[in-house]
């Protein structure tokens, strides 16, 4: 059996298996006019075109350009929408090989959305058998025999307490009452976790991310330096994480346009943080994750004295983390 660790994000769709890893912007529009025959081949090497019950859709890169109405972030990260399930598939056609048949997803949902009904549609969404018809690759065709779902910010737990075969390494942690912080792209989720068991009433959610910051810079570099990137939130992540950008060809240093959004939102990420669980004097550890914790790193060390960050990408530690407990729970793939 082959284990599919999944991550929808709001800005990233992030995926893992022991082979290989994905990650494609979160991006889906649907495709009327694209044919699935053999004869056409892809474009170009960056767009995915795909089938999901019998419509067409474009992923990623692509939809960004190719479909008048890009399906707004909200219908993408919908539990159970098409929207959604075009995202998996994407990864999966791009993670699984045209020999693999039974497949155990393990994914996570948004603290906000960690209910019953959000899991049994999610459930209902990934089992079953897929065929996954995608532009220019030979059909996928496979059955979706196990499902694991958690809240979306634990996986980063599973991360440092597993190793890659899925093995306990470090039962401190699991043993301990654990904070996790997950900063992403529009929300940032806080999951407190007792012995590895999900703790409701320490644990929530809130609508800012990194998202928002971009958003602010943008608006700023469009008045100071007359860079109209509002729609174009890539090269403002850009410049954010290089601090510079060019104007009419000279590099301009912008880290005092940054630096004052940053630190609101680490104020604003870290008071929900502070009122979820005070000091943090009684947790074992504080884990921050996700795509913002590259700039969020500094607040947290300042607030939190024990903050952990799970080694590599800190956008695909939830991932990492989904692999590794599928593997724990549904057996290996040797
Ligand atoms: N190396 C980096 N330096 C600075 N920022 C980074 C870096 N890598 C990622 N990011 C930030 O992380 C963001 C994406 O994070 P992530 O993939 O965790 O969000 P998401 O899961 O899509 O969103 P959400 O959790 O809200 O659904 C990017 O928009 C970018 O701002
Ligand atoms: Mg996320």
């Amino acid at each position: 059996m082959e284990i599919l660790g999944l991550d929808i994000g709001y800005g990233y769709t992030k995926a893992l298996t022991q082979r290989g890893q994905v990650m494609i912007p979160s991006l889906v529009g649907p495709a009327e006019a694209i044919r699935f025959e053999s004869d056409i081949i892809a474009a170009n090497g960056h767009g995915i075109a795909l089938e999901v019950d019998g419509r067409g859709y474009f992923v990623g890169e692509q939809a960004e350009v190719q479909s008048a109405s890009v399906s707004q972030t909200l219908d993408v990260t919908r539990t159970g929408s098409p929207e959604q399930k075009a995202l998996f598939y994407a990864v999966a056609s791009e993670l699984l090989k045209t020999t693999d048949q039974e497949v155990a997803v393990v994914t996570g949902l948004p603290v906000g959305d960690y209910d019953d009904r959000n899991k049994e549609a999610l459930r209902r969404m990934l089992s079953g058998r897929h065929e996954v018809r995608r532009q220019g690759k030979r059909a996928r065709v496979f059955s979706v025999t196990g499902t694991y779902i958690i809240p979306q910010a634990m996986g980063s737990l599973f991360a440092l307490i597993l190793d890659r075969r899925g093995k306990l390494i470090d039962s401190d942690l699991a043993a301990g009452r654990v904070g996790i912080v997950d900063v992403g792209t529009l929300t940032t989720n806080y999951v407190l976790v007792d012995r590895l068991r999900y703790v409701e009433v320490g644990s929530d959610s809130i609508t800012s991310g990194m998202g928002e910051l971009l958003q602010k810079v943008a608006k700023d570099l469009k008045r100071e330096h007359g860079l109209d990137w509002s729609l174009q939130l890539r090269k403002v992540d850009q410049a954010v994480r290089e601090r510079a950008v060019e104007v009419y060809g000279d590099r301009v240093n912008i880290a005092g346009l940054v630096i004052p959004h940053l630190d609101a939102l680490a104020d604003t990420i870290l008071s929900k943080a502070r009122t979820l669980w005070g000091s943090g004097v009684e947790l074992r550890a504080v884990v921050l994750t996700g795509g913002g914790s590259h700039e969020l790193a500094p607040y947290f060390r300042k607030a939190f004295p024990h903050v952990r960050t799970v080694p590599g990408d800190p956008q695909f530690a939830n991932v990492v983390g989904y692999l590794r407990a599928g593997l724990r729970r549904f057996g290996g793939a040797e």
